[in-house]
């Protein structure tokens, strides 16, 4: 069997050797950091609702999952265009972005090609993974090599998984055990880069699980799509799928290099599986944490379960049960959290209008762990707060979460410069026909808000 590229051997990015995309774009007429035209001054917007379509507005990023911003399917990322316009109209080079939410990323990812440090935080540990991968150089590699090591591996891993029978056929299982034992006790952490995705992704394509669904699931569709592959040369197509995965993750990072603005050197600060709501109380009084802009997209309202959705990987990955239990408790809004002053006549109305206590239990964790932790951040930071939120609904009551963001934060002295409402075309949200925390239909985005408030002080 062999490659489906003939050329596997990827060229350090240069200048000269931009991918086609770039190619197409002249580049310095697209973006200019210094161009005085782009940036916002303050006050400008006057607090109003404007309509915008990121894709458009930033064509230089050439699609939603050009390059590493496509290294993996995580749940409601941003798309890159979005941080990309922020980072256009508010951002300065040299200065800190900081997501205290940040999922797979993409606002770091984003600020590092204009030439931005940036600090992450997430409670998925699957952020730091993903972050090293695609933030890396590929380097030439002999893919069919590679492969061949990787399955003809004598060394046998499985992950602390009870359940691992019941999501994998019986037959596959060892098969898998030489591939990730080859991945466990690889010493070349550029190679481990390499491989990490490819394996995940083929691990994902032989299980039961309906890659349908962003969660965790299985379904008869599944169990019949597992079926068909096992009649045929399964273990060929596991060769070809391997290959051909670690091809795309070369051209990612080649790709991703290639849109680099900035090759100066960043700071950069990841800390990933932590708890955002935990973390931020710490830091009250806690000096040296200024970050210039804080942009980030909170988890939705209706409970998405992101460590669910991540479990098969990260049981893989080497995480235990026992581990991923603590995260998932950790997840917004099942914890229990402390109630804080919500200065927002919108979200005391609506409380008052939310009288099933499972309902308001939602209600009041979500709000006091998103804000509590936004308002403890907001401390520290010097210019904006930029807050990509879609509209919710609980039990077909409207949630205007930008307004109650809104409203909080002006009442706390900050400035609302703007609300940009995206209509969101094609975005792939989960496809669970009920919300496992209220119980009820889940509530189609329709529309996304991004909120952006001005420290009073900037100038
Ligand atoms: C909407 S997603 C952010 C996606 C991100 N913008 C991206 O581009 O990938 C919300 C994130 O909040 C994280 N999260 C949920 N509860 C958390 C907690 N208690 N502490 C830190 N992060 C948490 C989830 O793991 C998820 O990655």
């Amino acid at each position: 069997m062999t490659s489906l590229h003939d050329d596997h051997r990827v060229q350090e990015p240069s200048l000269t050797s931009y991918s086609s995309a770039v190619g197409q774009l002249p580049l310095l007429e697209w973006y200019r950091p210094t161009n005085s035209q782009t940036k916002v001054q303050p006050g400008e917007q006057h607090g109003k609702e404007v309509e915008v379509v990121f894709r458009e507005l930033v064509p230089y990023i050439p699609s939603t999952t050009y390059g590493t911003f496509g290294l993996y399917r995580y749940p409601a990322k941003f798309i890159p265009q979005v941080v990309a316009y922020v980072i256009e109209h508010y951002g300065v080079r040299g200065h800190t972005v900081f997501d205290p939410f940040a999922g797979c990323g993409t606002s770091g990812l984003t600020a590092r090609l204009f030439g931005l440090n940036y600090e992450l935080w997430d409670l998925n540990p699957l952020l730091g993974i993903l972050h090293e991968i695609a933030i890396t150089k590929p380097t030439p590699v002999d893919v069919p090599q590679l492969a061949q090591k990787m399955l003809n591996s004598e060394i046998e891993w499985l992950p602390d998984w009870n359940n691992l029978a019941y999501w994998f056929p019986q037959e596959v299982i060892p098969f898998l055990s030489h591939l990730w034992g080859y991945y466990h006790s690889c010493s070349d952490e550029t190679i481990k880069k390499l491989i990490t995705v490819p394996l995940l992704k083929l691990t994902r394509m032989f299980s039961y699980n309906d890659a349908q669904r962003q969660k965790l699931s299985r379904s008869p569709k599944a169990m019949a799509r597992i079926t068909d592959l096992l009649r045929g040369d399964w273990k060929s197509q596991a060769r070809v799928i391997l290959q051909t995965e670690i091809n795309t993750i070369m051209t990612k990072q080649l790709e991703y290099q290639s849109l680099m603005l900035d090759q100066g050197h960043v700071n950069v600060s990841i800390h990933a599986g932590i708890d955002t709501i935990q973390r931020s109380k710490e830091l009250k009084g806690e000096k040296g944490h200024h970050w210039h802009l804080l942009i980030t997209s909170p988890p939705y309202l209706q409970a998405q379960e992101y460590i669910r959705a991540s479990k098969i990987d990260l049981f893989w990955m080497g995480y235990s049960e026992e581990q991923i239990r603590a995260l998932r408790k950790k997840e917004l809004p099942y914890h229990e959290v402390e109630a804080v002053p919500i200065f927002s006549p919108t979200f005391e109305r609506l409380r008052q209008t939310l009288n099933e206590p499972k309902i308001l239990q939602v209600y009041e964790r979500y709000f006091y762990s998103v804000v509590g932790a936004l308002t403890a951040l907001s401390e520290h930071v010097q210019d904006y707060l930029i807050l990509f939120v879609g509209p919710a609904s609980l039990r077909a009551q409207a949630i205007p979460i930008d307004r109650i963001f809104i409203e909080h934060f002006e009442a706390l002295g900050w400035i609302h410069e703007v609300t940009l409402i995206d209509k969101i075309v094609s975005r792939v949200l989960f496809r669970s026909k009920k919300n496992p925390a209220t119980g009820l239909e889940d509530y189609r985005m329709k529309t996304e808000h991004l909120v952006v408030l001005r420290r009073n002080t900037v100038s």
